[in-house]
């Protein structure tokens, strides 16, 4: 019956009845953060991995960009979303659970929820994000939902898929939104989606939000919004690293910086540095030296075509069973539902 057994590299918290956690050896995490950071920054081309822009602050910072009015994707992807809920209540019955890749406190979350307390008694959510904010954000779901049952775990999407697999029967809808999946790079993505096909038995699902390639103007705007809560969150990573890795980064010696790749059908974030500098990483064991408007790589966020998202999944061993758009004229973004081929 327990099956717990099989993922020992996990502790369990357990906080009541209704919710319980899984997480990796924190020491495991904060030396990966510490090394990863040295060898992303002791080169050249100097990057700090997007992933690293969510801690608390930096996962409320992201729930601040979703709301203004630049940032399209959001609340484009919720109007599909809630023009799906009555045929996506016909594609599972009470047997499926929801897993979650990059939980958040979203309405979009709730939207689907809805959806499974309208066909079962329990439901069950698992929501597999790297930030602890899971743990507030399960909290709220739990204040409004009376019959859920929430097993979070905080690990990356990888470690979590793992952790699913070997966890018990039950089926599994799969849901991957917000266009997340844009920050990998091409051929991550393709092992990314592979090993979350590799995670699924027949009949379960998956739903993945992309972004869509469109006009650079609309695209632009959304990453360089006029309240500048984007740059807020891009220069929010170096008091990241200041305060885990007792660093001395000074965020106001460094610019937002981001445009839209179009070769690479990418938006592409940096930090420019503003000045000659030194900084110390004491927990990297790093000294670094910047040069006046050297760029920090921060984030890569990818645009695609239906065409490419076809290829992008079938490649990867899925069969689509539905690509779902907002409004025929905008064809701002998209929802594709998939199962294992
Ligand atoms: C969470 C990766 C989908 O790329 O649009 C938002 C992150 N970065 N604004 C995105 C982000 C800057 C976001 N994703």
């Amino acid at each position: 019956m327990d099956t717990i057994q099989k993922n020992l590299n996990y502790k369990k918290y357990v906080i009541d009845s209704d919710l319980r956690y899984f997480k990796p050896h924190a020491s495991k995490i904060e030396k990966t953060f510490a090394e990863t950071i040295y060898s992303s920054l002791n080169r050249d081309t100097k990057y700090i991995d997007s992933r690293f822009f969510y801690d608390k602050k930096g996962s409320a910072l992201f729930e601040k960009i979703c709301t203004q009015p630049e940032y399209y994707l959001t609340r484009t992807e919720i109007g599909i979303i809630k023009s799906i809920q009555a045929e996506l209540s016909a594609l599972v019955d009470c047997n499926f659970r929801l897993v979650e890749l990059g939980s958040g406190a979203s309405i979009k979350t709730r939207l689907i929820l809805d959806v499974f307390a309208g066909l079962q008694d329990t439901v069950e959510y698992f929501p597999i994000d790297i930030s602890e904010i899971l743990t507030e954000s399960s909290e709220q779901l739990l204040l409004s939902y009376g019959n859920l049952r929430i097993t979070g775990i905080i690990d990356t999407y990888e470690g979590g898929l793992e952790f699913l697999k070997n966890y018990d029967d039950k089926k599994n809808l799969i849901v991957f939104l917000g266009s997340s999946f844009g920050n990998f790079s091409p051929s991550d993505g393709q092992a990314f989606l592979k090993k979350v096909n590799s995670t699924m038995r027949p009949g379960d699902l998956f739903l993945i939000g992309l972004d869509l390639v469109k006009d650079t103007q609309i695209l632009e705007s959304a990453y360089n919004d006029s309240k500048g809560v984007t740059a807020q969150f891009n220069l929010n990573v170096l008091s990241r690293i200041n305060d885990e890795l007792d660093a001395d980064f000074i965020p106001k010696n460094f610019a937002h910086h981001s445009f839209y790749n179009k070769k690479d059908q990418r938006i592409e974030m940096h930090l420019r540095s503003l000045v000659n500098q030194s900084v110390i990483i004491s927990k990297s064991h790093l000294v670094l030296n910047l040069k006046r408007d050297e760029l920090i790589h921060t984030e890569n966020s990818y645009k695609y075509t239906i065409h490419q998202i076809r290829n992008l999944l079938e490649g990867a061993g899925f069969y689509i069973n539905r690509i779902w758009l907002d409004d025929d004229d905008a064809k701002y973004f998209s929802l594709t539902l998939a199962s294992k081929a």
